[in-house]
């Protein structure tokens, strides 16, 4: 396996644009199953989760193609009602397919999804949903089987927590419902609302993305279209801890600031300068920045547990002590471990992290176990003394393209071996 090597100490200067959305691209490709049509989505990153996507696609009998980061996908015809299990596993994401061939073909069987171990991560939120909208659910030697012989209809949702997958999955299903679907406690995320402003393109009518009730009326039958993915607004807050951490100034271009809400604040207060100005920001940091105020991952609008491990990466060096609060994942600081290998003082108990800042970091042989997690240690790797090795390729793969290309275009020492 393939592995990171990074000799830190250098300062990163330069200008990067920020590639598509992962959390975007890979609903959007399983939307376009309901839409029955040819649809082509522009700002597809290259990652081994939307070759999974695609895969799934291919799977399923529709044709996709990348020319470049686009993907055409054709979704004409679909010769297929379940995913196997070995696609089911690759991601967590897979099972927003269920939606998207129930609503299709009426029923569906595939298995329970893979993806980075951060807990439990159950999926009873997306199964009760879809009892309510008609569906019959069997369980058996781990397959999950569905049926809506009628049809999926329209229903009230209330969700016990705004599960972002959950409500992406209602979303694709309710679409082409009969009646009219209301989710209350829905996801917020940005992504929600690029995967409604992708469906609603295509003919469906959904109301109230991006707020806490979303209304979906049924409609019979949707197009295609074509749509532009958002910016990555994890990965911009991946590029902003690699600048905060090695003391350094870039610009990052394709960025939509009010994505970055809860997380532009925090650098500025640890001693950062941010400029904005339309779709780029730069971000010049300090020699040595100040400890972060409270960090709590909230749904958001509030601090994305995403950012959380790039962010305690900086924290090591920081001057003073951070504290982080995991609030949506129980098992989300393996992390943290790794960096006091680096010489970093990090104490987790539960949900909670501590992070004392030190002068400085001294580099090691890591070992990732998540894709968030993987991008911290390599923030960290950046400003350590000395080479450090990562075995990290088949996480950070997933979510960060061409990041040791990236990274060297600022000015890094990062090769892949
Ligand atoms: C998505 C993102 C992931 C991000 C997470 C939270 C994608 C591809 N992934 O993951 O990067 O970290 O949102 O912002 O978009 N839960 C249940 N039952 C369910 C579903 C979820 O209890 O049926 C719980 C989970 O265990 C977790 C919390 O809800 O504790 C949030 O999960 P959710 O928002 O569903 O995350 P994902 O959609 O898996």
């Amino acid at each position: 396996m393939a592995k990171l090597l990074i000799e830190g100490g250098n300062r990163l200067r330069g200008e990067v644009t920020v590639q598509g959305s992962k959390n975007s691209t890979l609903p959007i490709l399983a939307a376009t199953v309901v839409a029955e049509d040819e649809s082509v989505i522009h700002n597809c990153p290259h990652l081994s989760d939307v070759d999974t996507a695609v895969k799934i696609l291919r799977f399923l009998g529709c044709s996709a193609t990348r020319c470049g980061t686009s993907l055409v996908v054709d979704t004409k015809s679909i010769t297929c009602d379940h995913i196997p299990d070995s696609l089911m596993r690759e991601m967590r994401s897979s099972i927003i397919f269920l939606g998207a061939i129930l609503a299709r073909c009426k029923k569906a069987r595939l298995t329970f999804p893979g993806g980075c171990e951060l807990g439990a991560r159950p999926i009873d939120l997306h199964l009760d949903a879809f009892r309510r909208m008609g569906v019959t659910i069997r369980e058996h030697h781990g397959d999950i089987i569905c049926f809506a012989d009628k049809g999926l209809r329209g229903a009230n949702i209330a969700l016990a927590f705004p599960s972002v997958g959950a409500t992406e999955n209602i979303i694709i299903a309710a679409v082409k419902a009969k009646g009219t679907t209301v989710i209350t406690n829905a996801a917020r995320e940005p992504e929600i609302e690029d995967l409604c402003t992708y469906l609603n393109a295509c003919g469906a009518d959904i109301r109230g993305a991006g707020e806490g009730t979303i209304v979906i009326e049924g409609v019979d039958s949707l197009h295609g279209t074509s749509h532009t993915v958002i910016p990555d607004r994890i990965v911009a807050a991946t590029l902003m801890s690699a600048a905060a951490v090695t003391g350094s100034d870039i610009v990052l271009k394709g960025v939509v600031a009010s994505h970055l809400g809860a997380v532009i604040p925090l650098f500025e207060e640890a001693g950062c300068d941010i400029q904005l100005s339309s779709g780029a920001m730069s971000i010049s940091a300090p020699q040595r920045l100040k400890a972060f105020p409270m960090i709590r991952t909230t749904p958001y609008p509030g601090f994305p547990t995403d950012a959380q491990a790039p962010l305690m990466a900086v924290s090591t060096l920081a001057q003073g002590t951070t504290v982080f609060v995991e609030n949506i994942f129980e098992n989300r600081y393996k992390h943290a471990g790794e960096l006091t290998r680096l010489g970093a003082k990090v104490k987790t108990e539960g949900r909670v992290a501590v992070v004392e800042g030190v002068r400085e970091l001294y580099s090691s042989s890591l070992q990732a176990y998540d894709l968030r997690g993987s991008a911290s240690l390599a923030v960290a790797a950046l400003a350590a003394q000395g080479v450090t090795v990562i075995d990290t390729t088949k996480y950070l793969e997933r979510g960060y393209e061409d990041f040791d290309g990236t990274m060297r275009s600022l000015g890094a020492d990062v090769k892949m071996i």
